[in-house]
């Protein structure tokens, strides 16, 4: 980390305070306790005094001069000594840039509220239900219900039509994630909404009162959300209209399922090992093929779906380790400790093999950093994340989605390597990231960390089972997206909201 630097500021000032003659070399600033005696050599004291006065005031010159080094040494010793005294403070209170943040976030609400709409007005009536649904969702504070009852969400006869919803699941995480990530989302997701209510003339029972905010207590509110850095909030946004959108369609509803009603009794770690294990290539074998296999299968160049996918591979990268971070604090056996911390480390900065290949594949840094990753990309962490906190045999058993099942070999994977290695000779950055898996034993740790679980109780057992076929869908739906984004494509695009950048659905 840098050292702390006194040219940080934006518009510092002495804390104005009483200046006093202590004899010839000496200035005190201050008075009482807080006196502070500053002596000098080689300068004036009226000239010190003079020098003081002026930093007391934030708009003085001295205060550009300094940052532009045209002071005198003297002077630039003098205020790092003050500051050293915590006697500078920051005047900026910051509270232009937070306001038209805020602005610049209502702005980005209604943007995503109006696609949205757009959307929702041409079939309200098959609308409606999911609306209220989500309405009621984003009003519910108690997510960790579903978790505590053993019943994944959406997936029960009693969640009536929602059954077996994808997208409401999806929401169900991305919500559970934002309660206690970045609360601030739910009041940008409650804004999106209250536009498509009233662009759409109508609201779900209970809204009405609600949604007839005064403009400023908007702002005022909106102060919070300014908080988030602007690219999340546009992934967020986009990520939530996505799965709004995709909620009453046949293409929302889950692909795989399980009933896991028949495990009623406790187990061993790695007995939901195993059994997870099973239902996973099931799922597989079941789902066959997909729209991202095929269109992958069929590239012999690097084209824009090859891009896309390292693009998305840096974002889930570039996130993966905070999933761990919820364990990290978590008082569990030593041994357990131990290898989660090991986890954390041989996973750590991999990013930056992802972002490499993405410049050696041509694209721009900043670009690549600065894209907006796809909502199922989001979700991918997002649900891991929840996961690692709410129920860590549900993460156990979940991570083998990611960390390669069974050590099985992927066709797709290998061609898209290979096609990488012969383009651009990056293929030795690329495919080291997938050999240090394979070294490191990762497609183990699902067995290594549930083999140090002696008992999972019937509810951890079923949810976690569910999860991990959750996550199982996930990963296949976050590579067809891949294809669905940027197959199309014959330059790359990278996802967002502006600047001519494509968006995923809304
Ligand atoms: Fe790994």
């Amino acid at each position: 980390m840098e050292r702390w630097d006194i040219d940080r500021y934006r518009r510092p000032a002495l804390v104005p305070c009483e200046v006093a003659s202590g004899g010839d070399d000496v200035l005190t600033i201050g008075v009482g306790d807080d006196a502070v005696d500053l002596s000098f050599e080689g300068v004036a004291r009226d000239e010190v005094a003079d020098v003081v006065a002026q930093l007391m005031r934030p708009s003085s010159e001295i205060w550009t001069k300094l940052n532009r080094r045209a002071c005198p040494a003297w002077v630039r010793a003098l205020t790092v000594q003050l500051d050293a005294l915590s006697l500078i403070e920051e005047t900026d209170s910051g509270i232009d840039s937070v306001t038209s943040g805020a602005e610049r976030a209502i702005a980005m609400c209604a943007e995503v509220g109006q696609h949205l709409a757009a959307v929702v007005e041409r079939r309200l009536a098959m609308y409606k239900d999911t609306l209220a649904v989500v309405h009621e969702m984003l009003a519910d504070d108690d997510n960790e219900r579903d978790a505590r009852s053993g019943v994944f969400p959406f997936s029960r006869k009693s969640a009536g039509p929602f059954a077996d919803n994808f997208a409401l699941q999806a929401l169900h995480f991305q919500l559970a994630y934002a309660r206690r990530n970045a609360p601030e989302l739910l009041i940008a997701w409650q804004r999106v909404l209250a536009e498509v209510f009233r662009h759409a003339c109508w609201f779900p029972a209970h809204a009405t009162a609600r949604s007839h905010g005064k403009k400023d207590a908007a702002l005022e509110s909106f102060r919070s959300v300014a908080s988030l850095d602007p690219i999340d909030l546009e992934m967020y946004l986009l990520s939530f209209a996505h799965f709004v959108e995709l909620a009453p369609l046949r293409v929302g509803r889950r692909m795989t399922s399980v009933d896991t009603a028949r495990f009623d009794d406790a187990c061993s770690g790695l007995t939901l090992a195993a059994r997870a294990e099973r239902l996973l290539i099931k799922a597989l074998d079941q789902l066959g093929s997909n729209a991202y296999a095929s269109a992958a299968l069929a590239c012999s160049e690097i084209t824009p779906l090859v891009k896309g996918l390292y693009v998305e591979q840096y974002h889930v990268t570039d996130r993966f380790v905070e999933i761990l971070g919820q364990l990290l604090s978590k008082r569990v056996q030593r041994n357990l400790r131990a290898r989660l911390f090991q986890y954390f480390q041989e996973e750590y900065g991999h990013e930056a093999f992802e972002l490499a290949t993405c410049v050696a594949l041509g694209m721009n840094e900043t670009d690549v950093r600065a894209s907006v990753p796809l909502p199922l990309t989001a979700l991918y962490i997002d649900a891991y994340t929840v996961l690692a906190h709410r129920m860590p045999t549900a993460f156990f058993a979940s991570i083998m989605v990611t960390e390669g099942l069974r050590d099985q070999h992927s066709p797709v994977h290998a061609h898209i390597a290979a096609l990488v290695e012969n383009a651009l000779h990056a293929g030795d950055i690329a495919a080291k990231h997938g050999e240090t898996n394979d070294e490191l034993n990762h497609p183990s740790l699902s067995r290594l960390f549930l083999a140090d679980v002696p008992h999972v109780t019937a509810v951890e057992q079923r949810y976690s089972l569910e999860a991990a076929l959750f996550m199982l869908e996930v990963n296949m739906r976050q590579l067809e997206s891949v294809a669905y984004f940027y197959g199309g494509q014959t330059q790359l695009q990278f996802h967002g909201l502006h600047e001519g950048r494509r968006s995923l659905e809304v």
